[in-house]
């Protein structure tokens, strides 16, 4: 792609007028699931934001593959990001996904002087904090509402409101895809795999949901979290992902006889002079918001310095609901100020202290639950509750809730522990009742 950076204060000026009072002009970036389902509802309603808004192009790869039939009546569609800007769009709206040519024609768009609204977390994952500079350095507003938890719209709520959004940690289920999944596996599903294959079949996951169940999709997210109330700087790669895949059935029920479930966690808190963070499965216990969010739900819990918790809970993202807050978004871009740029400073990051549910498991008889217990305590792991055993699959398993460690010494204690029985040990972390 060639684009041009031929910023022209005049134009950027004349951009920000025409969009103050003529209709708006999408400039629309992908015509996939969220694509089609921005372009149906202005279709549907074009004048829901209170102007005539319009689709003035719209960019894909191959405007005639046949195998894509996209009813956008009017619409010039093309391959060729020149021929995009050239129909005059007041506002561009980018649901390409991925980092390539996104970025690229964000910035072009930026330097054009056009308010931008994306939905693509791994752009703004990786390249937020350049993106935001070059809004603010044009003078224009970079939305991004419908990029996490896009059916609880509360980001552009709390951008501007700085000292509501006086934040220190926070705790959310942000992938709709995984939270369904094992829901399913704890409810009616024998095993990952088929709660897998159910939620393909529902359209809850994609044909290949790698980034979803190893946990990308999440960090991706978490990091875009943290920009925005931590004002950090964190790589996706820098904070601990895990995935869902190794969560069995058992373990749902076992995580039910000891008081929650497990859930699709990011967390994050900068209270301390290092951010503590992951993105992975987590034994939730009942009392805490998140363990009530079912299927594809999505909630996040943001704790303030004082102590107070604020939860917001609703529907996760989805096509339809995405281009709801992308239009959303779109309104308040060409109306409103851009917020001010500032600079997020550069992350230290660690894996938090917490709480670990524990699998562990025998193909012959647990040992003796007392040697269990003394051997991790040898290696600073105390137990604060067992569930019963379990020997319906032929081995012998118990889990267990362990109090705070660091998990080197979680990691250390279940490798000693497998060395001197022979049994396997599975961690995943648990989240204290209060958020
Ligand atoms: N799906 C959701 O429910 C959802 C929810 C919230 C946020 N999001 C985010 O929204 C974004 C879009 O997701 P999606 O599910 O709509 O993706 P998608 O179905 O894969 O659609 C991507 C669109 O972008 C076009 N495109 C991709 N690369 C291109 C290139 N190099 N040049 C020109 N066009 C290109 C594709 O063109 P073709 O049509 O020619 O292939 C397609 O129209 C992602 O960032 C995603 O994370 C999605």
């Amino acid at each position: 792609l060639t684009v041009a950076h031929d910023t022209l204060a005049g134009a950027r000026a004349a951009g920000v007028l025409r969009a103050s009072r003529a209709e708006i002009r999408i400039g629309l970036l992908g015509v996939g699931h969220v694509g089609s389902a921005v372009a149906r509802l202005v279709f549907a309603r074009p004048h829901a934001l209170g102007r005539r808004v319009r689709i003035a192009s719209a960019l894909v790869r191959d405007p005639l593959e046949p195998s894509r039939t996209r009813a956008l009546p009017g619409v010039s569609l093309t391959s060729d990001p020149r021929a995009l800007f050239a129909a005059a769009p007041t506002v561009v709206v980018e649901v390409l996904g991925g980092l390539e040519p996104a970025r690229t024609l964000v910035l072009e768009a930026l330097a054009r002087g056009l308010p931008v609204v994306t939905a693509n977390k791994a752009l703004l994952a990786y390249h937020g904090e350049e993106l935001l500079e070059a809004a603010a350095s044009a003078g224009v507003p970079l939305r991004y509402e419908a990029s996490v938890i896009a059916g609880v719209p509360f980001l552009g709520t709390f951008a501007r409101r700085p000292l509501a959004a006086d934040v220190t940690c926070l705790t959310g289920i942000v992938n709709g895809t995984t939270n369904y999944i094992l829901t399913e596996i704890g409810e009616s599903h024998p095993d990952y795999a088929s709660a897998l294959a159910q939620a393909q079949h529902h359209g809850f996951a994609e044909p290949d949901s790698s980034k979803d169940v190893d946990g990308l999709d999440a960090v991706e997210k978490l990091v875009v979290l943290i920009r925005q109330f931590a004002r950090l700087r964190a790589a996706p790669d820098a904070i601990e992902t895990t995935g869902i895949r190794q969560i069995t059935a058992a373990d749902l029920v076992h995580a039910g006889e000891l008081g929650g479930s497990i859930k699709p966690v990011v967390y994050a808190d900068w209270s301390g002079a290092a951010l503590a963070a992951f993105a992975g499965p987590a034994f939730v216990p009942r009392p805490h918001p998140l363990a009530a969010l079912r299927g594809v739900s999505n909630g996040i819990c943001l704790r303030d310095g004082a102590g107070s918790v604020l939860s917001l809970a609703g529907p996760g993202a989805g096509p339809d609901i995405t281009a709801v807050t992308v239009l959303d978004d779109v309104l308040e871009a060409v109306v409103a100020k851009p917020v001010r740029f500032s600079a997020a400073c550069i992350a230290s990051v660690r894996p938090p202290s917490s709480r670990w549910l524990v699998r562990i498991t025998s193909s012959g008889a647990l040992p003796f639950g007392a040697d269990v217990a003394d051997l991790l305590a040898s290696h600073g792991i105390w137990i604060e509750r067992t569930s019963t055993r379990d020997t319906r699959h032929g081995g012998d398993a118990q889990w267990l809730l362990t109090y705070p460690s660091v998990r080197d010494r979680i990691g250390a204690a279940t490798a000693a522990l497998s060395a001197a029985t022979g049994c396997s040990a599975f961690c995943v972390r648990a989240l204290e009742e209060q958020p």
